[in-house]
C-alpha cells in the first residue's frame, strides 16, 4: 500500500530519546535523506548519552536542537514552531520514560514539550528492555497514546542488548520509512476519509481456561487488518483492535493489542468517539465460567474435567446500541456456512448494525484464513453480491463505499 509514494519535500521533526537503539536513527535519517525528506532532529538528554547532536546534525544537515530554553533555537526558530512545520513527528527510538511523559502530557524538556505543543501527527517507534515494553504501566502508556490518535510502529522481538528475548527491539529503518509514507500518503488532509476515526476489530480472541490453554478460532485476522489499512489509505484515522494475530502492523494505523472478549470491548469503548466501526473480528461467543489460577491435571481414573462456558458481550451489539457515543456507520461481519444471504440479513437487524459484509465459511471455501474473499454486503437497501476478490480488494472496495456513505 502506498509503496510507491514519493516522500520528497515532505519535512519530518524526528525525536530521538534514550536508548540503545537511538544508533538505528542515524540509519533512519539516512533513508529519509535518500529520499528527499527535510528532516529537523531534536534529541533528549538520554539520547545524547548513546549518539551525539553532531553526527544528527551532520546527517540532517540542519541544526539539531536539544535545549528547551535555548535562545539561539529560540530566536532561528521557535520551539513551537519546530513542530508546526513538519508534516510528521517521528519518535525513534521512543523510551518508556518519554512514551510515559506523553501520555500524561508532561513537558519538561524540549522533545516532550514539542510533542504536547504540537498540532500534526505523530508516529512513535518504541524501543526498550521487553519487561519495560511488557510492564503494565507501558501498556497503558501505549493504549491511552494510542486511543488519542498516536500511530505506532514496531517494536520487533528478538534477541536484545540486555541479554533478555522477546518483543522491544527498535522497527528496523525501512519498516519505519514504511510506515512513514503511509502516514504521510494519507495525511489528515488528504483522502475522502480525512478527519474521520474509524475503529476497526480483527483477529480471533483467546479465552483461558487456565494459565496455559484457551479456546480460540481459526481467524487470521487478515480482513480486519486490511480493512485498517485501506481506510488508512483513505485518510482516515484508524484504531485497530486486534485480538491475537501473526500479522504486521498495519503502517499508519494505532494497534491496540488484545486477547479476550472482554478487553476487546474495553479497548473500543476507550477508542471511541469513532466515525466508523467495523468488527471483523472472530469473538468468541463463549469465555470459561470459572479460569483457574493453576494448570488443570490429569488424575488418574478421574473423569475428564467439564468446562462450563458464559456467553461474552457482543461488541457490535453494544457499538450498534442507539446513543450518543453510536458511530455514524457501524459494519458487522456474519461467518456463516449455511442461508448466507438470509443469517446475514437477520443479523443485521438482530445486532442493530448499518451493514453487514457476509461470507460463506464452509469447509473447502478456503476463506476463513485464507488470501481471498468472496462477500454479499447487506444493508437496508439491499444485498450487493461481490465477486471473489484478494481480500486487500475487498478492502478497498469496503473503505470506498464507506467514504461515499460518509460523504452523502
Ligand atoms: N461480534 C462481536 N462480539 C461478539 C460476537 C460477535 O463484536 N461477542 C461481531 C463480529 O465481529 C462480527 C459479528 O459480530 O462482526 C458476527 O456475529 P456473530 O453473532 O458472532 O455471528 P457469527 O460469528 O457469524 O456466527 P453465529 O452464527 O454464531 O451468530
Amino acid at each position: 500500500m502506498n509503496e510507491a509514494a514519493s516522500l520528497a519535500g515532505k519535512k519530518i521533526l524526528l525525536i530521538v530519546s534514550g536508548g540503545i537503539a537511538a544508533y538505528k536513527a542515524l540509519e533512519l535519517v539516512r533513508q529519509l535523506r535518500a529520499e528527499g525528506v527535510v528532516v529537523h532532529a531534536v534529541i533528549t538528554r538520554a539520547g545524547e548519552k548513546f549518539i551525539s547532536a553532531l553526527s544528527l546534525q551532520a546527517l540532517t544537515e540542519n541544526p539539531v536542537s536539544t535545549d528547551l530554553f535555548s535562545l539561539d533555537a529560540e530566536s532561528r526558530m521557535g520551539h513551537i514552531e519546530l513542530s508546526r512545520a513538519a508534516d510528521l513527528l517521528v519518535v525513534a527510538p521512543a523510551s518508556a520514560d518519554l512514551l510515559a511523559k506523553m501520555a500524561a502530557g508532561l513537558a519538561d524538556d524540549l522533545a516532550s514539550t514539542l510533542l504536547l505543543a504540537t498540532d500534526k501527527r505523530v508516529l512513535v517507534a518504541p524501543a526498550m528492555n521487553v519487561r519495560m515494553w511488557l510492564h503494565p504501566a507501558t501498556v497503558a502508556n501505549l493504549a491511552l497514546l494510542a486511543s488519542r490518535g498516536v500511530a505506532v510502529v514496531g517494536p520487533d522481538e528478538g534477541p536484545m542488548a540486555c541479554n533478555e528475548y522477546g518483543p522491544g527491539r527498535l522497527a528496523e529503518p525501512p519498516a519505519i520509512v514504511a510506515a512513514i509514507r503511509s502516514m504521510l500518503a494519507s495525511g489528515l488532509a488528504s483522502g475522502p476519509l480525512a478527519g474521520r476515526h474509524a475503529l476497526v476489530t480483527s483477529g480471533p480472541t483467546h479465552e483461558p481456561i487456565d494459565p496455559v490453554r484457551y479456546i480460540a478460532n481459526r481467524s487470521s485476522g487478515r480482513q480486519g487488518h486490511a480493512i485498517a489499512a485501506a481506510l488508512a489509505a483513505l485518510g482516515a484515522r484508524v484504531t485497530l483492535v486486534s485480538g491475537p494475530v501473526a500479522l504486521p502492523d498495519p503502517p499508519g494505523v494505532s494497534v491496540r493489542r488484545v486477547e479476550t472478549a472482554a478487553e476487546m470491548l474495553a479497548a473500543c469503548l476507550a477508542a471511541l468517539p469513532a466515525d466508523i466501526a467495523i468488527c471483523a473480528a472472530a469473538v468468541a461467543d463463549w469465555r470459561v465460567a470459572d479460569i483457574t489460577g493453576h494448570k488443570i491435571k490429569k488424575e488418574p481414573g478421574a473423569a475428564p474435567p467439564s468446562l462450563t462456558l458464559v456467553p461474552n458481550p457482543d461488541i457490535l451489539a453494544t457499538l450498534s446500541a442507539p446513543g450518543p457515543a453510536r458511530p455514524r456507520l457501524v459494519i458487522g461481519f456474519a461467518a456463516e456456512t449455511d442461508d448466507l444471504k438470509e443469517n446475514a440479513e437477520a443479523k443485521r437487524r438482530r445486532k442493530g448494525c448499518d451493514w453487514i459484509v457476509a461470507n460463506d465459511v464452509a469447509a473447502g471455501s478456503g476463506i476463513m484464513g485464507g488470501e481471498e474473499n468472496e462477500v454479499l454486503l447487506v444493508s437496508e437497501a439491499g444485498v450487493e453480491t461481490w465477486p471473489r476478490l484478494p481480500k486487500a480488494e475487498v478492502a478497498r472496495r469496503l473503505a470506498l463505499r464507506i467514504a461515499e456513505a460518509l460523504g452523502a
